[in-house]
């Protein structure tokens, strides 16, 4: 069954949701806090090692009901059903969008035409099994007999995010190969990359769905040049492997047909690390710590498909984002990890949510009039706080922030961890209850600031507070715990998505630039500027003649 079009605005419980917003939105937090000592205990949720609490928002149980009302009225449960199901929810290009039947369980069915998936992504799995196990322990060698010791992932987007967030976010987990990834069609980051390695020792994993992107490509062709400048030709099929739907083309490229780990176009390339493109991942980290990625990413699954609206992660997540959004007018959301590992999430997550949600056209196929896909941005605490917090404490734009932290660190270091988390807690404190006059003019007194100088000083040392944040408290980052964090974003999207009466898994968007850029690099190449802007052209004869 295909999503119902349905206008979010046009919804009873958004009118109710109107009327809530005018009469509630001058009500701050801490004046929410302070009617009820117990908010914590109702806004908060409790799921294997995460801890939830999102009792630091503008909302009251009234905000919550009405936010629910708008989802079950925007049909959010049939939609969670035809997700799961397998049912061509991606309209536009007719395909289904199942990147959770890649972490369900072997027994499990899953229809695509009618034919079940599962059996067939078993088998990729056992031969990413099979493959990481042999380049860990070395049983595969290189063109002169050497173990691998280093690995190269050419993709970009989807083909490199995932599998480079991940890589980075469980270094802990991490066994002796080195892994880099090439992404930027720029050539100096493949040259970088060159330098670290030998051609004897180095495997390459060509990553596309496609096997069309430029960038891959180019990446790619230039490695195997350099590559062959040391080895022949029949040493490729030693080295190189790809994943890929596009066998032909991958063919095309040179590799043996047994190095090809398939994937579906089912899965989005946004949301693919749970398939062979993960296969770096697997062979960073082992295919154990990959298998227990993807069990914690199935366990979010069935959170999200089983618990109610008000007691599910990600429905809850997903609705108070689009309260903020779209009753408050707030047009980005930060996310700030305290933990180093994860400082790749954000980049990763701008990738999920933006190519996701960033749309303007419902699927009644008319431009929608209310905002969709939020902007979303961080970095890890306590470096941002160092950075860019001033602007959410005490700035003109309303942030909603999500705060990231771990109850355990992974090196056991007390001490730093102790200070890391009193931060964590302390600005999520900070953010709600700013600093009042009374309090300000009582450190003065303190401090001895009398006067005129006290009453020039105080306004500017006052905090409003009353900005909202969730925090997301999990007992220690594991590749398991971090499977279900990335499942928890990906499916706040696809609410979102539903309920902005969007289609979020494609990306037509991306492709305009594309087509120009191939125009434009044959001007390029052949010295020859066709009609364009005045802006391009001007742009285009100054390039011409310098370079
Ligand atoms: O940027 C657009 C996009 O299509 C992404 O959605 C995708 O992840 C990326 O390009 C790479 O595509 P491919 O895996 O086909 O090379």
């Amino acid at each position: 069954m295909a999503l119902t079009a349905i206008n979010p605005t046009h919804t009873t419980a958004w009118k109710k949701l109107t009327e809530h917003f005018e009469a509630t939105k001058n009500t701050s937090m801490q004046e929410l806090f302070k009617k009820d000592a117990s908010r914590a205990a109702t806004f908060h949720i409790q799921w294997n090692d995460f801890l939830v609490d999102y009792s630091k928002n503008r909302i009251d149980a009234t905000t919550l009901k009405l936010l629910v009302e708008l989802a079950e009225e925007c049909k959010l449960k049939e939609a969670i059903a035809s997700y799961f199901d397998g049912d061509a929810i991606n309209k536009t290009e007719n395909r289904a969008v199942l990147h959770t039947a890649l972490r369900s369980t072997k027994n499990d069915t899953v229809l695509v035409d009618g034919v079940n998936v599962l059996p067939e992504i078993y088998a990729v799995k056992e031969s990413i099994k099979t493959f990481t196990n042999d380049v860990v322990s070395g049983a595969k060698k290189g063109f002169t007999g050497k173990a691998f010791t280093d690995v190269v992932n050419i993709g970009i987007g989807g083909s490199d995010l995932g599998p480079a967030m991940v890589v980075e976010s469980l270094q802990f987990y991490k066994n002796h190969l080195n892994v880099h990834f090439v992404s930027n069609v720029d050539g100096d980051h493949v040259n970088e990359v060159i330098k670290k390695i030998n051609p004897e020792t180095t495997l390459f994993v060509i990553v596309s769905k496609t096997f069309t992107t430029q960038e891959t490509l180019s990446n790619a062709e230039t490695i195997r040049e350099w590559f062959l400048k040391s080895a022949s030709q029949e040493d490729v099929a030693k080295h190189f492997v790809a994943v890929s739907t596009n066998i032909q083309k991958v063919t095309e490229f040179g590799i043996n047909p047994n190095n090809i780990f398939p994937m579906w176009d089912w899965v989005g390339g946004r949301f693919s690390l749970w398939s062979a493109v993960g296969l770096s991942i697997s062979l960073a980290v082992g295919f154990d710590n990959f298998d227990a990625l993807l069990n914690g990413a199935h366990e979010m699954d069935t959170h999200f498909k089983s618990a109610d609206f008000s007691e599910n992660i990600p429905v809850v997540l997903a609705l108070l984002s689009i309260w903020y959004n779209n009753f408050y007018g707030a047009e980005s959301e930060a996310l700030i990890p305290y933990t180093q590992y994860l400082q790749k999430l954000a980049p990763y997550l701008q990738q999920g949510i933006m190519e996701s949600n960033g749309k303007s056209v419902g699927r009644d196929g008319k431009v929608v009039n209310y905002q969709t896909g939020t902007i979303i941005w961080g970095e890890p605490g306590t470096n941002s706080q160092h950075a860019f917090f001033q602007l959410i404490h005490q700035g003109t734009k309303l942030i909603p922030t999500d705060f990231i932290g771990y109850v355990k660190p992974l090196y056991g270091n007390k001490d730093h961890h102790d200070k890391l988390m009193s931060n964590f807690f302390a600005q999520t404190e900070a953010l709600l209850n700013g600093k009042t006059e009374a309090q300000v003019r009582a450190e003065f007194e303190k401090q001895n600031i009398t006067g005129d100088k006290a009453d020039f000083l105080l306004p500017f040392k006052v905090f409003e507070g009353n900005k909202p944040t969730n925090t997301i408290l999990i007992d220690k980052l594991t590749p398991k715990s971090l499977g279900s964090l990335i499942a928890l974003y990906e499916h706040k999207i696809f609410v979102q998505g539903v309920i902005w009466n969007i289609f979020s898994y494609d990306q037509w968007g991306v492709e305009l630039g594309k087509q120009l850029a191939n125009s434009i690099l044959e001007e390029i190449e052949t010295k020859t500027v066709k009609p364009h802007d005045a802006s391009t052209t001007f742009l285009l004869k100054h390039f011409l003649k310098n370079n």
